[in-house]
């Protein structure tokens, strides 16, 4: 596996928009009291250029989260990492790299919802709705994206790639 040679999305084109979704969720967050949990590993540059991008005081926090594969799924997934933020009452946004099956934004959402946010805002760079198992209401998203593997501006293959500036297509 390799990643193609040419981005599908340019570090240009991504900032590009980050500030249209920056511009988009500041208009909507204003006057609210809001914790943004970016979901490590996948939307840690995102998740920060998004957060630096909006003009809303906020708190900004982690949440570590793998969903389970190789079995049916149950929408069942592992939390490596909770935010260190009481959550209750708060407006979260939470700040995802891919929407895919929906598994792991559904179980976030659930978690969140769960410890007491008043109201929750889901925002991911990416979405392949083709692959949707679980519906899931992402307020906000990037690009829609084919059902293909990408890699890049913190997104991974095996750990790898992840420290591109660019995304690409993985590649066999
Ligand atoms: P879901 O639970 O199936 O929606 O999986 C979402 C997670 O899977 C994302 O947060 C990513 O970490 C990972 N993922 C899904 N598609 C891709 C991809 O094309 N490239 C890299 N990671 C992906
Ligand atoms: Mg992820």
């Amino acid at each position: 596996m390799t990643r193609s040679e040419k981005p599908l999305f340019t570090a240009a084109q991504i900032r590009t928009r980050v500030a249209e979704l920056a511009a988009a969720l500041s208009r909507e967050l204003r006057g609210q009291d809001v914790v943004s949990l970016i979901v490590l590993k996948g939307a840690l540059h995102f998740g920060s250029d998004l957060v630096r991008a909006m003009t809303v005081p906020m708190a900004v926090d982690f949440v570590q989260a793998r969903s389970y594969h190789g079995t049916v799924s149950t929408g069942k997934i592992e939390m490596l990492g909770r935010p260190t933020q009481d959550l209750n009452g708060k407006h979260v946004l939470i700040i995802e790299d891919i929407l895919d099956t929906g598994v792991t934004a559904r179980a976030l959402i659930d978690f969140v919802e769960i410890s007491g946010a008043s109201r929750v805002s889901f925002c991911a760079l990416f979405d392949k709705p083709a692959r949707r198992k679980v519906p899931v209401h992402a307020t906000h998203i990037g690009f829609p994206v084919d059902d293909v593997f990408i890699v890049g501006y913190g997104m991974d293959y095996e750990e790898r790639y992840r420290e591109l500036p660019d995304v690409y297509t993985l590649v066999l």
